[in-house]
């Protein structure tokens, strides 16, 4: 089945119960929850308290996407506030494995997120043992940015990759995805899909996750 996630980093956050009710309207599958300290990504976001109170809104799952240095300091800290999904970077994580255990540990899901410029194969002493992998399709801080083209064939080394080492691996993508490349990602097989400013910056939420996922079905 394909996802929508959208991800609230891109909505406003005085109207966060709305929006995501909305979001929930059209369909959406899981709420994204992207995590920045200010330090492994140039920005800063929020933090477990947040997540919490979103999980207090809404019954979708949630994948918190962790973009800050030393995660394994705070899995317990999402895990508490309601995180069904987590995931973590392979650039920042001396000790992957067991990050990636300290995860599944707790009964929910665990992923393993690729920057842009850091290749598939990188993957393949961790691969099965992933629940999901993220990549990027931009370099994470920030929503809004434009898709960068190459992911695409990112998502095929993947899928290659888990079909022959885990072919339960779910395939996530994020970064840059809208109404004109949803399909060209989707057919490339990509599973949970990201859409921060193509959901939560259109003037109709709930008509914009619809079409999203209209495209995909
Ligand atoms: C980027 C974040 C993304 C971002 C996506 O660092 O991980 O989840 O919010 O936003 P859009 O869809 O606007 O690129
Ligand atoms: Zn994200």
């Amino acid at each position: 089945m394909k996802m929508i996630c959208p991800s609230i980093l891109s909505a406003d956050f005085s109207e966060l119960k709305n929006q995501i009710h909305k979001a929930e309207k059209g369909g959406a599958d899981i709420i994204h929850c992207d995590i920045m300290d200010g330090n492994f990504v140039p920005n800063i976001s929020f933090g477990p308290r947040i997540v919490s109170d979103v999980n207090n809104i809404t019954e979708l799952p949630l994948d918190v996407h962790l973009m800050i240095n030393s995660p394994e300091n705070f899995i317990d800290d999402f895990y508490k506030a309601g995180a069904d999904f987590i995931s973590v970077h392979y650039e920042n994580n001396d000790h992957l494995n067991r990050t990636i255990f300290q995860i599944k540990d707790k009964g929910i899901k665990a992923g393993v997120v690729l920057n842009p410029a850091t290749p598939v194969f990188m993957l393949e002493d961790i691969i099965e043992y992933a629940d999901y992998v993220l990549i990027m399709s931009v370099n994470p801080g920030f929503g809004g940015q434009k898709f960068i083209p190459n992911c695409i064939n990112k998502i095929k080394q993947l899928k290659e990759l888990i079909s022959s080492n885990n072919p339960d691996c779910l395939i996530e993508i994020d970064g840059g995805v809208g109404p004109e490349n949803i399909k060209e990602i989707s057919d490339a097989g990509a599973d949970m899909i990201v859409c921060g400013s193509s959901v939560f910056n259109t003037p109709d939420i709930t008509e914009s996750v619809r079409n999203l996922k209209s495209i995909i079905s």
